[in-house]
């Protein structure tokens, strides 16, 4: 017990010394180091307070037990006197097993026999082990918690969102991915796009950005910059593998202009495929045909997505 006064104490002054520091660092021309100090100290007391009261209260509480030791001596004789102090001493773990475990020792299990006898099996009426039933009622209660945590409160999710938001994260990843695939459209694996979106898109790519030479409707004019896009005749030639390689690399020096940095392979696979689609539409005042016939070959797809040759 002294001992432990001791500890208390010295404990105490090293706090004192630790606010004094933590004040004096605070403090250095605060005009609150005093107010402060002043707070500390009377912390300092109260916790003072409190630590004596609980040193008094297990002084208390050992003179009680050595009170009920005295009281088990007279009333029940030595012997129980002995396993109660014998008890007292085992380890705290030896004592915690005992609690967890409720086991009866072999020489009393007479006391909890049950009364049939079927062949000679006897049955013993032991206690559900504590250990046991405690992770029962936390189970419990952890069920409740869990319930009301993740079924009715808007801080966590429950496993049907939680399933959800999974799903999406998948779906952004497949479409992330496809939209990878579908700029890896190259010359090497192209087929024309019959699709009205897609082909409405291209026009809108070719209104803004090629008519300036190639004229609304793809026919150039009498002089115009760019050649005729919707006859048969093709200086650099006429399939969709050729236009758009013509149209990604360009001809720089005739003035067409490469468009690989300024276009995604989907917008030059769609331009390219509207060109096509120009084909015989002979608008008026076109530009006269250049270069040689092309004769097409190519199969057209229905599907955007289909990139192979068929
Ligand atoms: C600055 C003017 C200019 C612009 C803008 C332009 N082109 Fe051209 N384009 C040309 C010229 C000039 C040629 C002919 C090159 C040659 O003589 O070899 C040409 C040729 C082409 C050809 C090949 C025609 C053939 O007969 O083989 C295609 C296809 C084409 N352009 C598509 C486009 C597309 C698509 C755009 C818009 C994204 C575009 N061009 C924008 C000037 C232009």
């Amino acid at each position: 017990m002294k001992k432990i006064f001791l500890k208390i104490n010295l404990l105490f002054v090293f706090m004192t010394i630790v606010s004094f520091g933590f004040c004096a660092e605070e403090g250095g021309g605060n005009p609150n180091f005093y107010p402060n100090l002043a707070a500390y100290l009377v912390g300092i007391t109260g916790a003072l307070v409190i630590a004596g009261t609980l040193t008094l209260l297990v002084k208390l509480l050992n003179q009680v037990v050595k009170l009920r030791e005295i009281e088990i001596l007279t009333d029940k004789g030595l012997e129980e006197y002995i396993e109660v102090k014998k008890a007292n001493q085992e380890s705290w773990w030896t004592r915690f097993m005992r609690s967890m475990t409720d086991l009866v020792p072999v020489e009393k299990e007479k006391d909890i026999l049950l009364n049939h006898n079927y062949d000679g099996i006897q049955e013993l009426d032991n206690n559900l082990p504590p250990w046991w039933l405690y992770g029962f009622y936390l189970s419990i209660g952890i069920a409740i918690f869990y319930i009301g945590y993740y079924h009715f409160s808007s801080n966590a999710m429950s496993s049907a969102e939680e399933y959800a938001l999974e799903m999406q994260q998948s779906q952004d990843a497949v479409d992330r991915f496809l939209a990878k695939q579908a700029d890896r459209i190259d010359e090497s694996n192209l087929v024309a796009l019959a699709d009205v979106t897609a082909l409405a898109d291209g026009e809108n790519i070719f209104n803004s950005l090629c008519i300036a030479c190639h004229m609304q409707g793809g026919g150039g004019a009498p002089g115009s910059v760019g050649p005729n896009l919707t006859d048969d005749y093709w200086l650099h030639g006429g399939s969709i593998k050729d236009v758009f390689k013509t149209v990604k690399y360009g001809v720089p020096e005739k003035g067409m202009i490469s468009w690989k940095d300024q276009l995604r392979p989907v917008e030059m696979h769609k331009v390219s495929s509207y060109i096509l689609s120009l084909r015989g539409t002979n608008p008026p005042n076109a530009k006269e045909p250049q270069g040689e016939l092309y004769e097409a070959v190519e199969v057209v797809t229905q599907d955007s997505t289909v990139t192979e040759m068929k």
